[in-house]
């Protein structure tokens, strides 16, 4: 090994570390992010090539990779306790006296902190490095999740060498959260793919914690806020205050929110001055947490059974409203989806004027047996859409009428649909119904799409008022039309201009791209990335069954049968026939990757379960890169079903039955080449697939 790799290694790890705190801590860069991601992909490179000198806590492990088939547990050195809760100021005042007493009238400090709204945590810390996050689990016993923490971007794995000295081992607690934006942005994505919304940012973090794939759990973009020390023995700080200021030190992440108080007015202060302003926080809070700064005086005060003595969480009360609901509108979406919106008079709640809430579904309007005119009581808590939670029967005006839900689509008079399991009614009018014709193309346009310069979803709504656009293919028509458009209201001939050459310069977006735009329902963007690198064209993608799609890595059945279905529809073929007339990338251009043996030529594998060595995706790619196929359901053609661990007896048994050998993780690698027989292949290949270079470039802000 040489020892020039070995240095490279340890810079390059050193040098993003340090890159990655002053970005989330101090807000700062010294590089570009195109730098940045040079330097990343240089150290998994290397990684890759020499994986004896992969550290545990490299950089790299921020964008994930490693699959955990089942979360070990581990036991808390100090139990995880719980707060009690207040929703009074005279429940504080009390708190305050009983603390007072307890001290017998000492001089006494309080910190009082936000109370974040996400998952706690304890990381253990062993000699700078991260060593273990484990989640709070019953307070006694929690779940090893560390592979999944690393990948929290804010969190350093290891530590500065700054601030006061430190124990060679040592816990942080602290909060895991999603975002605000983040949260935004991810339902934003997900409604626009017709999956299911995520409830609230608390749940979308227990949620993404879960996963097995760190990867997926990378591309949530969790954060972290720390807001507690624990060492063995006496802590080395006298006060929680100080033990924060050097976790700072340190580079972890505290949340500059907090603050000393001494007395208990300067609490309240506190509650009060957060009340309103906590909804400028880019996290969820639901409270404030107090706490008895000095050490000593927490251990004199001590616990009951459940909670600490010395400190308490006050819970704000859910903002909720009273208004006048106004009227009932229906939305129709881009894959046909009917969402009623309730219109109200506006009402402030939790920092912003309330106009619509969100009504959810017919179940719904029929369980509030909500009435046009009716005063309503909404509530806006983690769920930042503001609900209607309850109807004020008593103001309820005479002769109002329930409201019925239509059973025609409020846009273009198709009968609605509401297919089984699902709590929405649809159009099932997708080719001639307006609004999702217009949605369609706003998609088509979208900056995640095809990004197309001087044609905003604003303006493209607009042509397809004005007839001249239809749907996506028409949109390469506008050019011909520049005369009649440059004639627009707020358009003009530069306008045009600008929009031509996006559309021009339209046509080189890839194709993975393009795939995404169309818009079918469940391919997302990343499920679009993995068709398009897939298949590479839209014929081969356009060719396949629903079982063979659904052996693409991160493309499970309900995608593969909504993508297979759209590419039967001959009304969808003759889109994809006239984008391609117009000179759109239907293929991906570049070489494929190149095969390394034909060691597993015209066998086909099923791939199911849980796997030890490799995950799914490593393991896909292993068999096609020696020639193999992958399919995801079992004939009598198939060559073995490879059984990882959790594999669903279903399959064992129609293996079984239809004689297909059933072969382990271990006996398919022992089909392939040794390394040395095709050494020079094997580091090429190593070399050719960085950690996904994409989910390690970094967002804008320091949170994100
Ligand atoms: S201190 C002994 N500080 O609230 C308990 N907890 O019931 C020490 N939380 O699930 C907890 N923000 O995860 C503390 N600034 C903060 C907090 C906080 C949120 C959560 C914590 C726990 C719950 C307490």
């Amino acid at each position: 090994m040489s020892p020039d790799i070995e240095a490279r290694i340890i810079a390059l790890t050193e040098q993003l570390h340090h890159l990655n705190y002053q970005y989330y801590q101090l807000d700062q860069s010294e590089v570009t992010d195109q730098e940045f991601d040079a330097l990343l992909a240089e150290l998994a490179r290397l990684e890759a090539e020499h994986p004896g000198l992969a550290r545990p806590n490299s950089p790299t492990k921020r964008v994930g990779g490693t699959i955990t088939k089942q979360f070990p547990t581990a036991e808390h050195r100090y139990p995880m306790l719980s707060l009690g809760n207040t929703y009074s100021e005279a429940d504080l005042r009390e708190f305050d006296e009983r603390v007072r007493k307890g001290l017998e009238g000492a001089e006494m400090q309080y910190v009082c902190e936000l109370k974040f709204d996400g998952v706690a945590m304890s990381l253990a810390y062993e000699h700078d490095q991260l060593a273990q996050g484990v989640t709070r689990g019953d307070g006694t016993r929690g779940d090893v999740v560390t592979n999944n923490v690393r990948t929290i971007r804010n969190l350093p794995l290891h530590l500065r060498p700054a601030g006061p000295t430190r124990p060679p081992g040592f816990e942080v607690r602290g909060e895991i959260f999603m975002p605000l934006p983040v949260f935004a942005e991810l339902n934003e994505e997900r409604e626009a793919n017709g999956e299911a919304l995520l409830a609230n940012p608390r749940n979308a973090a227990s949620g993404a914690l879960k996963l097995q794939d760190s990867a997926q759990v990378a591309a949530r973009r969790l954060r972290f806020y720390a807001y507690s020390f624990l060492m063995p023995g006496r802590s080395q700080f006298d006060t929680h205050s100080s033990a924060l200021e050097a976790l700072s030190a340190w580079g972890l992440p505290v949340s500059d929110t907090w603050r000393r108080c001494a007395t208990i007015e300067q609490v309240l202060d506190f509650v009060h001055e957060w009340d309103k302003k906590r909804f400028e926080l880019p996290v969820a809070t639901d409270g404030i947490v107090i706490k008895v700064d000095d050490f000593r005086q927490q251990e004199l005060l001590g616990y009951t059974s459940k909670s600490p003595r010395w400190a308490i969480a006050y819970k704000y009360p859910a903002e909720a409203g009273r208004t006048r609901l106004q009227a009932v509108q229906y939305q129709v979406g881009r894959t046909g989806a009917v969402t009623p919106v309730a219109m109200l008079e506006p009402v402030p709640l939790a920092g912003t004027v309330v106009k619509r809430a969100s009504l959810h579904n017919a179940n719904q309007i029929a369980a509030l047996d909500l009435h046009i005119g009716d005063m309503v009581f909404v509530e806006k808590g983690g769920e930042i859409i503001p609900k209607i939670t309850g109807v004020d029967l008593e103001a309820r005006p005479e002769g109002s009428q329930p409201i019925v839900y239509p059973t025609e689509c409020p846009a273009c008079g198709t009968p609605l649909i509401r297919p089984e399991g699902e709590a929405h009614f649809r159009c099932p009018n997708d080719r001639g119904c307006p609004p999702q014709l217009k949605a369609k193309l706003e998609h088509f346009v979208s900056r995640k799409a095809m990004d197309i310069d001087g044609l905003g979803a604003e303006t493209v709504g607009r042509f397809f008022d004005l007839g001249l656009v239809t749907d996506a293919a028409s949109l390469y028509e506008l050019p011909a039309k520049a005369e009649e458009l440059a004639q627009l209201e707020r358009l003009g001939e530069k306008s045009v201009q600008r929009l031509v050459a996006g559309l021009e310069a339209s046509k080189q977006v890839p194709f993975d791209r393009v795939l995404f735009g169309l818009g079918i329902r469940y391919v997302g963007e990343t499920v679009a990335e993995k068709l398009a690198a897939h298949y590479r064209t839209v014929e081969a993608l356009a060719a396949a069954t629903a079982p063979e799609l659904a052996a693409v890595p991160e493309v499970g059945g309900v995608i593969a049968e909504s993508a297979a279905a759209w590419f039967q529809e001959p009304a969808n073929l003759d889109l994809v026939a006239r984008l391609r007339a117009a000179g759109v990338q239907l293929a991906l251009t570049g070489e494929a990757p190149q095969p390394q043996s034909d060691r597993l030529a015209g066998q086909t594998f099923v791939l199911s379960g849980v796997f030890e060595q490799h995950s799914r995706d490593e393991l896909q790619h292993l068999i096609q890169q020696h020639g193999g196929k992958v399919t995801g359901s079992i004939s009598k053609k198939l060559s073995f079903l490879v059984a990882g661990d959790k594999m669903g007896p279903a399959k064992r048994e129609k293996a079984t039955e239809l004689k297909v050998p059933i072969i382990g993780e271990t006996d398919l690698l022992a089909m392939l080449p040794k390394p040395g027989e095709t050494e020079a292949a094997a580091a090429d290949e190593a070399a050719a697939t960085p950690p996904d270079a994409d989910s390690g470039t970094r967002a804008q802000g320091s949170l994100f």
